[in-house]
């Protein structure tokens, strides 16, 4: 049997990960269902769906049969200007489910590229609508939008994006955390002031800046923060009043995440381009896409030096193609969205019992989305320092009752896979609440 080594003596070098490790570690050797299985065979519960991609649990036959049945037909061609039937089907199936105004699918390797290719997009955009000056990108503080140079450069985590700061330079907004309001109000009375210092962005420069890049609804990576659909809205109005394009990354909201199948519904305002991917294949294959408008594709119409210059080799890959597809088509054909409300019900019905204890500054809940966020002191809303060190702690005992959590800054998590059970929920949130309820 395979053992696990030492992080100093592994060939692999961990992503996000310190030497020597916060957290546990395990060799897992088995997923099924929410349920994933070390080489001993202990299970623990995926309260992290994996990373934020897993949909419909480990392995799941109709995704393992796609996979199964693509790979004796095809595997891999060059897409430029090719095609093969399944990324034909995947890419209108996809678009069907999202409707107006969305008519073109660019596809490459994972979240981060899905953004880069955005980001080139409205670039190149904006070249072709002969207004080249329109180079800066408008985001929000807290939004992560992947680890490759261009998507950090519209990031705004400093832990993750310090160093690499200098690299390019973007107008950060402020985040819209309406737990750590940093104007000190409440919503909805502070009738989203928040939006002031992107209104100035967009005043000094709305002819200089190309999109707005924005996480809807919640700011994931940077601690789950989510937030009032009216102040996206409202972005976005005076984004279009000033001609800015709209890029929303839902890699990690797309796909039933927030409760509806795109976040976008939830709103009146739609974006120009959509970057997805994490759930696209329910995690089980790499992929990206980045889905545009016509008017946008349009510009890129008229021959060899107006073609879109980016692309990856994998882009339209046909087994991730074939697990995309089949995933889609289980999301639709099993009413999976419609199946979450109870699961969701039931995660919002956990918010009280939470908030009462002595380190739980707040709980937020959107659709499959559940976060306490951890402080030192409820009165002050002081943090631990390092801010993830009680999340650590917590993580690694509930780890030991088979239920697997990972801290995100303050923030303690669950984003299950869709096919849990209310027991399996149930049981999930009796070991955190006694994990969190036991560090103070
Ligand atoms: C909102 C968002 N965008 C982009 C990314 C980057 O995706 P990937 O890690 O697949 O490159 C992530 C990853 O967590 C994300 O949450």
């Amino acid at each position: 049997m395979a053992v696990l080594p030492s992080l100093e003596a592994s060939p692999i070098w961990h992503p996000y990960t310190a030497v020597p490790a916060t957290g546990p570690r395990a060799l897992i050797t088995k997923g099924h269902g929410a349920y994933l299985y070390d080489a001993e065979g202990k299970a623990y519960f995926d309260a992290t769906s994996s990373w934020w991609c897993n949909l419909h649990g480990h392995s799941h036959p109709a995704l393992v049969e796609a996979l199964e049945k693509q790979a004796r037909v095809l595997d891999q061609i060059l897409l430029a200007p090719h095609a093969h039937p399944v990324v034909l089907e995947f890419c209108q199936a996809l678009l069907d489910q999202m409707g107006a105004p969305f008519s073109k699918v660019f596809l490459s390797d994972d979240g981060s590229t899905a953004v880069e290719a955005g980001l080139k997009m409205a670039l190149q955009y904006w070249h072709r609508q002969g207004q080249p000056q329109r180079r800066e990108f408008l985001s929000l503080e807290l939004g992560y939008h992947g680890d490759t140079l261009g998507a950090i450069s519209v990031g705004h985590i400093d832990e993750f994006h310090k160093v690499f700061s200098a690299l390019l330079s973007t107008r950060k907004s402020t985040a819209p955390y309406c737990y750590r309001c940093p104007l000190g109000k409440t919503y909805p009375a502070c009738g989203v002031a928040c939006l002031s210092e992107a209104e100035r962005h967009l005043e000094e420069a709305g002819d200089r800046i190309a999109a707005l890049v924005v996480e809807p609804l919640v700011l994931g990576a940077g601690g789950l923060v989510t937030y009032p659909a009216e102040y996206l809205d409202r972005l976005m109005d005076l984004c279009r009043q000033k001609g800015v394009l709209v890029i929303f990354d839902e890699v990690f909201t797309g796909f039933g995440r927030t409760g509806t199948f795109f976040a976008y519904e939830q709103l009146r305002n739609r974006p120009d381009i959509v970057c997805l991917s994490k759930g696209l294949t329910s995690g089980m294959l790499p992929m990206g896409a980045t889905v545009a408008t016509q008017a946008i594709f349009e510009a890129f119409c008229g021959g060899e030096k107006v073609k879109f210059f980016h692309g990856h080799t994998f882009t339209g890959n046909g087994l991730s193609a074939a697990v995309a597809l089949a995933s889609l088509r289980l999301l639709q054909s099993e009413r999976v969205l419609e199946r979450n409300q109870e699961l969701s019900q039931f995660m919002a019905g956990q918010a009280e019992r939470f908030r009462a204890l002595p380190l739980v500054g707040d709980v937020r809940h959107l659709g499959m989305i559940w976060t306490l966020e951890l402080v030192r002191d409820k009165a002050t809303r002081a943090l631990f320092e390092p801010a993830n060190s009680a999340g650590w702690r917590i993580a690694k005992r509930a780890w030991e009752k088979g239920v697997w959590l990972r801290p995100m800054g303050q923030a303690l998590y669950v984003i299950p896979p869709y096919c849990s059970s209310l027991e399996d929920l149930q049981r999930c949130f009796d070991v955190l609440y006694a994990e969190v309820e036991g560090e103070g």
